[in-house]
């Protein structure tokens, strides 16, 4: 049954029906669109456009038709173009002819699918911040577990400075965290609503919008029916957030993957977070970080196919823009299959701890403490630096570490390098030493996850 029959002679062509329909994506609003239908149907009794029994008709075969809905007794039908269509015979199916066919007064599809499509995202963005957060929770579920242990810390993946596990892992989470805050500053710029916008224009019919937005859980009505009705910039930030979300979390992923390598050999996946091969017997991959990598370029996707179609589009509503939901539902619906594996993941992982602290001190990793010693002896840091790398050139060449530089050596390098130095050249001392707000010392980090996780409670 189409919502426009009057001024056509006759149908649409199967062809024009098949590319028009939109069920198979937007029937999900439909609890929403009820919803919104409640919502109007009581500012039209205020506006004296429905009389009090009217009102309860239309209300009864409201909620009969919810929980048609509900229960899978009532679904759209090929004919229906759309969620709104299917659900407006399904109201008149209820109510009748002559009561269903006045609840489409002062409103029109375009305002209805912009407001139930805000509804449906605010709902999708707790989901977002809660899947989040368990994230979150077991990079820190695994932070409180290796308090003490150390990595290399890399930049260029090259072994730069000694870092304790906990700070690494709690960088992650530090991203995650940033993204649930995006999600929260976006619910706030979305809590209005279109509903009485109309078809771009506002309705005539004395309606009150501010009363709609209420019941749906607004915080107001929207300032500009035509900005109402034809903005997408809430999907497209909502997609970019989700894009971030995927990339943030394609970072920890391809950590994983490395550390997960014999050459690593940093960790050890959980065998229910992992996967075999169907010809080598040994294999044991990380498929949840790969498919994390992987789907983090299909959110991508996602936002840029969106931004795409939004683009030069004139105002108001355009039909395009019934292209706007699907790739939204698909980043939202990957997340939900992705949060609950890589926390699965992530908080089974075994840390190989031993391993991790044979490696922080190698590639001359405490370099930089030497250079440091130094200033602290009231050598240049110009000065220092060089001193610093002829130890590593030296050491180098004798295949022998920093810490076992002679002293004749050291004092060769630079008088101030006295036997004292060595006092900085452990992993232990290094990393202690790092201990200002943010740095990598045992107590900074102790700190910045107690604050953290009152942080991650806040949300
Ligand atoms: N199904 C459409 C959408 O998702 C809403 C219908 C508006 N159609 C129209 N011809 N104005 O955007």
């Amino acid at each position: 049954m189409a919502l426009w029959g009057g001024r056509f002679a006759s149908g649409p062509a199967e062809a024009m029906a098949a590319l028009s329909v939109s069920t198979h994506f937007d029937w999900r609003l439909a609890p929403y669109d009820i919803a919104g239908s409640r919502a109007h149907a009581r500012v039209l009794h205020e506006a004296g456009l429905l009389t009090d029994s009217e009102l309860e008709g239309m209300l009864r075969a409201l909620a009969g038709l919810a929980e048609d809905v509900a229960s899978g007794a009532f679904t759209p039908s090929a004919d229906d173009e759309d969620v709104h269509t299917a659900l407006e015979r399904g109201l008149i199916e209820r109510a009748g002819a002559e009561l269903g066919g006045k609840l489409r007064a002062g409103r029109s599809r375009n305002d209805q699918v912009a407001t139930l499509f805000r509804m449906w995202l605010r709902d999708a963005a707790k989901r977002m911040a809660t899947g989040t957060l368990d994230v979150v929770d077991a990079l820190v579920s695994q932070a409180n577990l290796h308090p003490g242990a150390v990595l290399p810390g890399r930049t260029h993946l090259q072994h730069a400075q000694p870092v304790l596990l906990a700070h690494h892992l709690l960088a992650h989470a530090h991203a995650l965290l940033r993204d649930v805050s995006r999600l929260r500053d976006w619910d706030a710029r979305t809590a209005e609503s279109p509903y009485g916008s109309g078809a771009l224009a506002g309705s005539s019919l004395g309606l009150d919008p501010d009363s709609v937005a209420r019941e749906l859980g607004f915080a107001a009505a929207v300032e500009n029916s035509i900005d109402g009705t034809a903005s997408r910039d809430f999907a497209a930030e909502f997609a970019f957030v989700l894009a971030m979300l995927g990339v943030n979390l394609s970072r920890i992923a391809e950590e994983v993957i490395i550390w997960n390598t014999a050459e690593f050999g940093y960790v050890t996946l959980d065998d229910a977070w992992a996967t075999g091969s169907s010809i080598m017997p040994q294999k044991k991959n990380p498929d949840v970080a790969e498919l994390t990598r992987g789907k983090s370029g299909r959110l991508i996707g996602n936002l840029t196919g969106l931004l795409a179609t939004l683009k030069a589009m004139p105002l108001a509503y355009n039909r395009d823009l019934q292209e706007d939901k699907e790739p939204v539902f698909d980043s939202v619906g990957q997340l939900e299959l992705l949060f609950p594996a890589i926390a699965g993941m992530l908080g089974t992982l075994t840390f190989h701890t031993g391993r991790l602290a044979e490696l922080a001190p190698a590639g001359f990793t405490l370099a930089t403490d030497i250079a440091e010693w130094l200033v602290r002896q009231g050598v240049p840091f110009r000065v220092a630096h060089e001193a610093a790398g002829e130890c590593v050139r030296v050491a180098e060449a004798r295949g022998a570490g920093l810490d076992e530089l002679t002293d004749d050596e050291l004092e060769k390098i630079h008088p101030a390098l006295t036997p004292q130095v060595r006092e900085v050249l452990t992993v232990d001392g290094s990393v202690a030493s790092r201990n200002a707000r943010g740095g990598t010392a045992p107590d900074r980090v102790a700190e910045q996850l107690e604050r953290l996780v009152v942080r991650a409670e806040d949300f």
